[in-house]
C-alpha cells in the first residue's frame, strides 16, 4: 500500500539527509507507529507520503502509484485517499463542529446531500453528535482532536496520516483518541501514526518502525517503544498482520496511575493508565462487535472545483454508521485555548489538509509549510 525503496531526503541548505535511504513497506490494514526523537524524521516521512515533498533519491509508491508519476494537477486526487491529522487540530475556529467536517467535503465539491449524511454520520462515530453546533474553542482539546479526526475521515480515505496526535492532549484523553484510531483501523483504514509518546506505544503494541537520525534502526511487529529485544535493523519485514488484530495481552496488564510525562525515549516502560485499558478496551470491544465495514475510498468527483456550492447528484452517500459505537465519557477541562482566530493559516487549510495542491489557488498566502507539523 505504501513503499519506500531507497529514500533519501535531503532539505536544500542542510548538511545531514533528513532520511538516509529509507526502504519500507506499510501493507494494507496496517497501524504503524512511525517513533523516534524530534528531528528523526518522522513528519518528513508523512509528508512524502502526501507528497507535499519530494524525496532526494529513490522512489515511493502509494496504493499502487509511484508518486513521480503523478502530476502536480492530480496531486489532489491522489491526496483525496489520505486522511491528515495534526498536533494542532487545525480546525476553523469560526466555524462549527459541523462545518469545519463539512469543510473538506464542500472544498472537493461534494453535493449538500452527500454533506447532510456524512457529517452526522462520522460525528456520531467519533462522539460529537451532540455537539455538531458548538464552535472549537467550546470543547476540549480531546474534543478538537476528534473534529479534526472526523474531518480526516469523513470522506473515507483509504489511509490516516497522523503526525503527534495526541501531543497537546493529557495522558486520559489521549488514550481516548488511540481508541477512535484503533476503531478506524480496526474498520479497514491504514494508519500511520508519528509519535515519540512512549507510554501510547507501549500500550497499543504495534507495528512500531523506529528512526534515528533518518535511518530505521527498527521495525518491530508488535513493539514498545523502548524494548529490551534485538533492534531489527533494515527493510520492514513483511507482515501479513490484519486491521483488526484482537486486543493484544499487554492490555491486561494490571493497571496503575497514569504516568504525566511519557515522553522520554530511554524512560522505563511507564504503567498502564486506568483510562487507557478501559478507552482501549472498550474501543476493540466495540470495534470487533461491529460488523467489519471497510471504508473504502469515496467516489471522487469527476472535475475538480473549489465551490462549495456545487452539487454533485451522481455522487450518492455511502453510510460511515455502525463503524464505531463506542460511547464517548463526556470531556469538560479544556485542554488548549482556542486557536487563534486571525490565523492567517487558516487560509490554506485546503491545502493542509491536502485538498488543494500548494499553489493551486491564485490567492495564496505562498506560506511553504502546507504539511503535517514538524
Ligand atoms: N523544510 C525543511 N527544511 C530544512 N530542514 C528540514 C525541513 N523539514 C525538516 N527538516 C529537518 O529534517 C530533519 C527531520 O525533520 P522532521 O521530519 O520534521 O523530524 P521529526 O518529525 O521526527 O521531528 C530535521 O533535522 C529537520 O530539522
Ligand atoms: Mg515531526
Amino acid at each position: 500500500m505504501i513503499r519506500f525503496d531507497h529514500i533519501t531526503k535531503k532539505y536544500p541548505g542542510t548538511t545531514r539527509p533528513a532520511l538516509n535511504s529509507i526502504d519500507v513497506e506499510i501493507l494494507r490494514g496496517e497501524f504503524v507507529f512511525l517513533v523516534g526523537a524530534s528531528g528523526s524524521g518522522k513528519s518528513s516521512c508523512l509528508r512524502l507520503v502526501l507528497k507535499e515533498e519530494k524525496p532526494t533519491s529513490g522512489s515511493i509508491h502509494v496504493l499502487g502509484q509511484d508518486l513521480r508519476s503523478i502530476s502536480n494537477r492530480k496531486v489532489p486526487y491522489f491526496r483525496r485517499n489520505m486522511g491528515v491529522v495534526f498536533q494542532d487540530f487545525r480546525l476553523l475556529p469560526n466555524k462549527t463542529v459541523f462545518d469545519n467536517v463539512a469543510f473538506s467535503l464542500q472544498v472537493i465539491g461534494k453535493s449538500r446531500g452527500f454533506i447532510q449524511e456524512a457529517v452526522p454520520d462520522t460525528l456520531k462515530m467519533v462522539g460529537l453528535a451532540e455537539k455538531s453546533q458548538r464552535l472549537p474553542h467550546e470543547l476540549s482539546g480531546g474534543e478538537q482532536q476528534r473534529v479534526a479526526i472526523a474531518r480526516a475521515i469523513v470522506n473515507k480515505p483509504q489511509i490516516l496520516l497522523a503526525d503527534e496526535p495526541t501531543g497537546n492532549l493529557d495522558p486520559t484523553t489521549s488514550a481516548e483518541i488511540m481508541s477512535l484510531l484503533a476503531s478506524i483501523n480496526a474498520s479497514g483504514t491504514t494508519v500511520i501514526m508519528a509519535t515519540h509518546e512512549a507510554g501510547i506505544v507501549d500500550q497499543m503494541q504495534r507495528r512500531v518502525i523506529e528512526l534515528v537520525h533518518g535511518e530505521i534502526v527498527r521495525d518491530e511487529r508488535q513493539g514498545g517503544y523502548a524494548t529490551a529485544s534485538i533492534p531489527t535493523i533494515g527493510p520492514a519485514p513483511t507482515t501479513d498482520t490484519p486491521a483488526s488484530e484482537p486486543v493484544p495481552v499487554a492490555y491486561a496488564r494490571p493497571a496503575a496511575a497514569p504516568e504525566p510525562s511519557l515522553t522520554h525515549p530511554s524512560a522505563p516502560v511507564p504503567e498502564t493508565s486506568v483510562s487507557l485499558h478501559q478507552a482501549a478496551a472498550a474501543a476493540v470491544a466495540a470495534a470487533s462487535a461491529a460488523t467489519p465495514a471497510p471504508i473504502a475510498a469515496a467516489p471522487v468527483a469527476a472535475r475538480a472545483t473549489d465551490d462549495p456550492a456545487v452539487d454533485d447528484p451522481a455522487i450518492d452517500a455511502p453510510a460511515v454508521e455502525g463503524v464505531l459505537t463506542t460511547p464517548v465519557p463526556p470531556m469538560t477541562r479544556p485542554v488548549l485555548p482556542a486557536a487563534q482566530n486571525d490565523d492567517p493559516e487558516q487560509l490554506t487549510l485546503a491545502e493542509k489538509l491536502g485538498l488543494r495542491a500548494p499553489g493551486e489557488k491564485p490567492d495564496q498566502t505562498g506560506e511553504q509549510n502546507v504539511g503535517p507539523t514538524r
